[in-house]
């Protein structure tokens, strides 16, 4: 058979992030905190075709030796609701899973309400229920705030 030109090799362990809609590799790193700092190798391709005869596009995020938890699934599901997380182990792919949005979001994103309790020096945590996916819409469970997709990225 022969190989599908690879524009980034194969990782030996460690997480591919593929299908992320294009463009957005970057704040999808934000949003994880990968900031290559740690050392280990990280690999985005942006702008990929998604197929040999395809014009559509994905963006690729390889971060090799590192698995990521639940929520950076969440943080990933946020900025890519289409994105595959793909655990490498010895080469193999040995779990692959889509992104899903939980029906609340904890702790991960602060409120845009400068008023909200979540922001005074109380400790509670932010807590957002999300109210639609398409587009996306979550509303503070404290104050009610409406924020979407682009209240989202305005404070990564
Ligand atoms: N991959 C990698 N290193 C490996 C194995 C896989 O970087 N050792 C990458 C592939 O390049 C691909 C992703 O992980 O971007 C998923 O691999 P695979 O499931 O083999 O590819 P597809 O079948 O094309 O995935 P899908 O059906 O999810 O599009
Ligand atoms: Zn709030």
């Amino acid at each position: 058979m022969v190989e599908k030109s690879l524009r980034v090799r194969k990782i030996k362990h460690g997480t591919v992030i593929d299908h992320i809609a294009a463009g957005k590799a970057l704040m999808v790193m934000k949003f994880l905190e990968i900031t290559g700092n740690e050392g280990d190798i990280v690999s985005i391709a942006m702008n990929v075709p998604t197929g040999k005869l395809s014009v559509m596009k994905k963006d690729v995020i390889k971060i090799e030796n590192k698995e990521l938890n639940a929520e950076d699934y969440d943080k990933i599901a946020l900025i890519s609701p289409e994105a595959t997380v793909n655990i490498i182990r010895d080469f193999e792919v040995i779990s692959k899973e889509k992104v899903t949005l939980p029906k609340t979001i904890q702790g991960i994103i602060t409120c845009i309400n400068p008023n909200c309790v979540t922001n005074a020096s109380e400790p509670v945590q932010p807590q957002f229920d999300i109210e639609s996916n398409k587009p996306l819409l979550m509303r503070c469970h404290y104050c009610g705030m409406i924020m979407n997709k682009e209240d989202i990225i305005s404070i990564l």
